[in-house]
């Protein structure tokens, strides 16, 4: 079983010809309200490849909350560990244009999630095969989930989105870490291959369209991305991350879960939204052995 303490999300998303410049007003040629936040997402990322998730996180009381709520429970994530918290929940604005985003995001609710709830769900803890961090709530309860974690012997995957949040004596309490390469760098201040090969076996870091890497103590492993159509590549970091959960709390090898969040991250940038195209464990391996 998979536990996310996290992030959730509703995001606001426009998509537009071209980004506007500072002070300019450009028209739009979509607008849509989709279920979003790094915790969910991931968790929900899991859960349609399989695995028994569930989640730990704050919505508000407002109608967004309702939805993400009734999102979460469509997806089979457990719900137990959600609370419903008076005022707004979080939400994210979400700029799509030129092939990429730009997001604003509004904690609300996410603020909430205070380190006296992980004594909480203490018991979700001590159930997980994983536990799955982002940095989308507040620091401090990232820091005692990972003390929790420690203290009951709990691996931890940590994807630190944004990088801000993110602290160096995290590290030790922390299995994998799953930065893009930007995140890498603001976190360690040194060139990945040196960071890699400090963490052999537990930094894993995605290259967007290229795939992603390792250092498995010997040599550097690159894991070549699947070329497709892209559509919309929000979200796309955390399907990689939710499917290298799943990869490894049901046994794969660190390459063989590498190369499946790949397929289905490739899988996910085809459709619109965060969660639009988080794909099934049969529809990752139809990917796997069509470029067999
Ligand atoms: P985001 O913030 O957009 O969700 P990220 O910056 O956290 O993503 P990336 O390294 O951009 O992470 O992408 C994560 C993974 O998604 C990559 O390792 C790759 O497997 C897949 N991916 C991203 N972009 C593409 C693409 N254009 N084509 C195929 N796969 C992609
Ligand atoms: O990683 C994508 C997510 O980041 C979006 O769903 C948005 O809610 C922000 O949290």
């Amino acid at each position: 079983m998979i536990t996310v303490i996290g992030s959730a999300n509703m995001d606001l998303v426009v998509g537009t010809e071209n980004f506007p410049d500072q002070g300019e007003t450009v028209l739009g040629n979509v607008f849509d309200t989709v279920p979003g936040g790094k915790g969910a997402n991931q968790a929900i990322a899991a859960a349609r490849l399989g695995s028994e998730t569930h989640m730990a996180a704050c919505v508000g009381n407002d109608m967004f909350g309702t939805s993400i709520l009734n999102n979460l429970e469509q997806n089979k994530v457990g719900v137990t560990g959600v609370r419903v918290v008076e005022g707004a929940s979080g939400i994210a604005n979400i700029l799509l244009s030129e092939g990429d985003n730009r997001i604003i995001v509004v904690p609300g609710a996410n603020s909430s999630l205070m380190p006296s709830y992980i004594d909480e769900i203490e018991e979700l803890i001590k159930r997980s095969k994983l536990v799955m961090l982002q940095l989308e709530i507040p620091i401090p309860t990232v820091i005692y989930a990972l003390a929790k974690c420690q203290a009951l012997n709990i691996p931890v995957m940590l994807n630190p989105a944004p990088a801000s949040g993110f602290e160096l004596d995290m590290m030790p309490s922390i299995k994998y870490l799953t930065p893009n390469e930007t995140e890498c760098e603001q976190i360690f201040g040194m060139d990945m291959v040196s960071a890699l090969e400090k963490y052999p076996n537990r930094l894993i870091i995605t290259l967007g369209s290229d795939g992603a890497r390792f250092f498995d103590g010997e040599k550097h492993v690159i894991v070549e991305s699947f070329k497709t159509n892209v559509v919309d590549t929000t979200g796309a970091g955390d399907t990689f991350n939710g499917a290298l959960a799943h990869g490894i709390v049901t046994g794969m090898e660190l390459e063989q879960a590498v190369r499946f969040a790949n397929a289905a991250a490739s899988l996910s940038v085809e459709k619109f939204g965060a969660q639009g195209g988080m794909p099934s464990f049969e529809e990752v391996e139809a990917r796997l052995e069509e470029r067999r």
